[in-house]
Parts: C-alpha cells; structure tokens; sequence
C-alpha cells in the first residue's frame, strides 16, 4: 500500500522555537527561561472555586459566548480599567487562550489575497491563522533600537488589498509599550483605510514604572474596527488551562462567534466558573500584576547588570531582551543552542519572530520565575 501523503497547507511551519528550546532544556538539564510560563502557582481562591465547580458537578457545556458571570465579569473589570463601557452579552467572547481568539478573530475577517500587517518580531500565532484564511502577512520590522513603529512606512504599504493590522502591546519578545501618540498613528490609518484591527493585548496587566497601558479600549472610535484580545493564563498565573477572551463591536462579535462555536464550541465550565468568581473577588490581584513582576524583572536585570551582556530596556510583559554581542559572534539560534548545552541557561533567540533575519545580536530572557531561580540563572550569564 502507498504511504498517503499530504500537501501541507502550512509548508513553512515547524516545530516552534519555544518547543524547541524548552525541550533543549529538559534534554540538558538548564534552568528555563525560554518558554513564557511562570514558575509559580495560580491564587490559591481561584484554585479552591476551580476545584469546587468541578465537585458541583458544572461540567457542562457553557453557553457558546461564555458563561453570563465571566461575561459580566469581563465587562465589568473593562470599565474599570479603562472607563470604557461593553455591553458584556454581545461585545465579549469567552475563547480557549488567546491562541483562539486570535486565530478565530483572523478567520473572521481575512479572505483569499488579503494581506494583514503584522510587526517583526512577531508572535508566531498571527502568520499561520492569516495564511489558512487564504491571507498573506505583509512584515514591518520594528526599529531597533528600542522597537518602535515606522508609522510613515506602515502608511506606504498600505493598498487596496490590505485588510487587517495586528499589533501587540505590551510586546512579547520586545517587551516594549505601544504609546498614545501610536494609538492616534494607528486609529488614524485604520479609519482613513477601513481596515480591521487585531489588537492582542494579552499582557495588558503587566506594565513597569508607572507606565500606563494603552488598550484599544481606551479609544473608542478605533475599538469600533477592532478585536481586542486578552488572556486569563497570563493573568491568573494559569497558562495551562487556555482561558482567554475577545471584545469587539457587536457586528464584529457576531462573526467572531459564528466561527467560535465550530471551533470549540465553549471553553471548560468549572474555569469560567472560577474565573468569574475571581474577577468578582477584586482580590487585589490585579492591581499587584505589576509590581509584582516589576520586582522579577529588576532582581533579573540588578543580576545581570556586572555581566557582559548589555540589558534592553523591559517597560512590560515578563520579558527581558539582553544583547551578547560582546560575548559571541555566534548567530542568536547557535548562541542559545550553546547556552543552554554548555553555560545551562535556556532563553529564545529573536530571529524566529522575524521574516527576515536581521542579524541582531539579541535573545529573549523570561522572569515569570521564582528569585532562586533568577538569580542561579544570572549568575551562570555573568560567568561569560
Ligand atoms: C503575544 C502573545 N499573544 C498570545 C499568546 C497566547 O496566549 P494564550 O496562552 O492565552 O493562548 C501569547 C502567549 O505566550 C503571547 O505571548
């Protein structure tokens, strides 16, 4: 019998860089900074109303959007922080991650020959969702050196088939904040262009020396041409179990769930549950986000400050950018491939976000970790 054999639809994708580099880790023994999960628990309460919806027996479907309770829940803390007014039954999603909202929200919107803007380096989930659409990513380098928007170039490569633009803020790998003056630069070209805006804002709680996040929400007139993504799991502390949730204008909600109930129909009961009681809690959680992982990132950064390593500026996500190219003219894969094998340190190499290499010298730390392990970790670097 033939093997049966398969034309891929996603010819360029692999296994990813995190996959890659985490099972490196494991492989070698290192301490594991690459992969973006933290090293501690969720809050115990969450835990606890997690563990007591089960035992009651909520392990039914919810309701396709989301259980009424998250779904107020949402639209609540939304005001709050943003002083921004949803109307939690037709406006909110509940998804499985962001990783769905995302994927539904480009399904939504893109078909075949769009093309959607994205900025390098990108989060790796965008590219693959816009090209099953039957899109293609059309790739902005971010300006080193501090990872800012060409808003001008953005304006150029607009034309009649550009449909979408995603952004990210705060920024997973660069760990950089999008500011007002940006807002007004994207709001500008979305209305003048009609276009659609992914906004996957799923570290919109972790933000450093008193910087403000500006959220989508925050501008009303562009939230009605947006997707506005965020994620419990970098919240909560819980990114194992896939909580994530989309606001959007009605109609753009509409199609959004037309695709959400095919793809998942619902995300789990017991952690809708949960969720919405923690949010109703206002345990404080929250509002501690932020210097609680301001203070990971300054033992990070005070650690490494006598090394050889020259440290980026980090304004929000749990991501340190550090640059070796005092160290090693080794490119950024081979540099961590060694890292790892040799100094016992795992971390991401950037050219994996870009379309096109661009040479730097620079690798992604994570310090969603306990002191210990922050500490160990630096401490073999400054050995370099
Ligand atoms: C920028 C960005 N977007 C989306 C996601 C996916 O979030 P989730 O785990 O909720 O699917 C991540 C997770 O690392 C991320 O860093």
């Amino acid at each position: 019998m033939p093997k049966a054999t398969l034309e891929s639809k996603l010819p360029n994708v692999g296994t990813s860089i995190f996959t890659e580099m985490s099972g490196l880790a494991v492989q070698t023994g290192a301490i594991n900074l690459s992969q973006g999960f933290p090293e501690f628990e969720a809050p115990e309460f969450l835990k606890n109303v997690v563990n007591r919806a089960i035992n009651q027996g909520k392990n039914q479907y919810s309701p396709s959007p989301g259980a009424s309770d998250l779904l107020s829940e949402i639209a609540k803390l939304i005001k709050k922080q943003y002083d921004f007014s949803v109307n939690a039954a037709n406006m909110v999603t509940v998804t499985s991650g962001a990783t769905e909202a995302l994927f539904v929200a480009l399904q939504s919107i893109v078909v075949a020959d769009d093309e959607v803007i994205i900025f390098d380096p990108a989060y790796d989930s965008y590219e693959p969702a816009v090209e099953l659409a039957g899109g293609k990513c059309i790739h902005i380098p971010l300006l080193e050196p501090d990872y800012s928007i060409d808003w001008q170039l953005v304006a150029k490569k607009i034309n009649s088939k550009t449909k979408a633009i995603v952004i990210n803020t705060p920024h997973n790998p660069t760990g950089t904040l999008l500011n007002q003056q940006d807002l007004q630069n994207l709001q500008q070209i979305v209305l003048d262009h009609n276009l659609y805006l992914i906004s996957d804002e799923v570290y919109e709680f972790i933000t450093f020396d008193g910087q403000r996040h500006e959220s989508v929400l925050r501008y009303p007139d562009l939230f009605e041409r947006s997707f506005v993504i965020s994620s419990f799991g970098k919240t909560f502390h819980c990114t194992g179990w896939k909580m994530g949730y989309c606001v959007a204008p009605e109609a753009l909600t509409k199609e959004f769930r037309k695709i959400h109930q095919y793809v998942t129909f619902c995300s789990p009961t017991p952690f809708q549950v949960g969720i919405a009681e923690m949010l109703g809690e206002d345990s404080g959680h929250i509002n501690e986000l932020s210097s609680f992982y301001e203070a990971k990132r300054d033992i990070l950064s005070n650690a490494l400050a006598k090394s050889r390593f020259k440290i980026l500026p980090s304004k929000g996500t749990y991501f340190l950018l550090i640059d070796y190219s005092n160290i090693s003219d080794l490119n950024d894969r081979d540099f961590c491939n060694w890292l790892t094998k040799e100094i016992g340190v795992a971390t991401i190499p950037l050219s994996p976000f870009y379309q096109t290499d661009p040479n730097s010298k620079v690798i992604r730390l994570c310090f969603a970790k306990n002191e210990n392990t922050l500490t160990e970790a630096a401490s073999r670097l400054c050995n370099l």
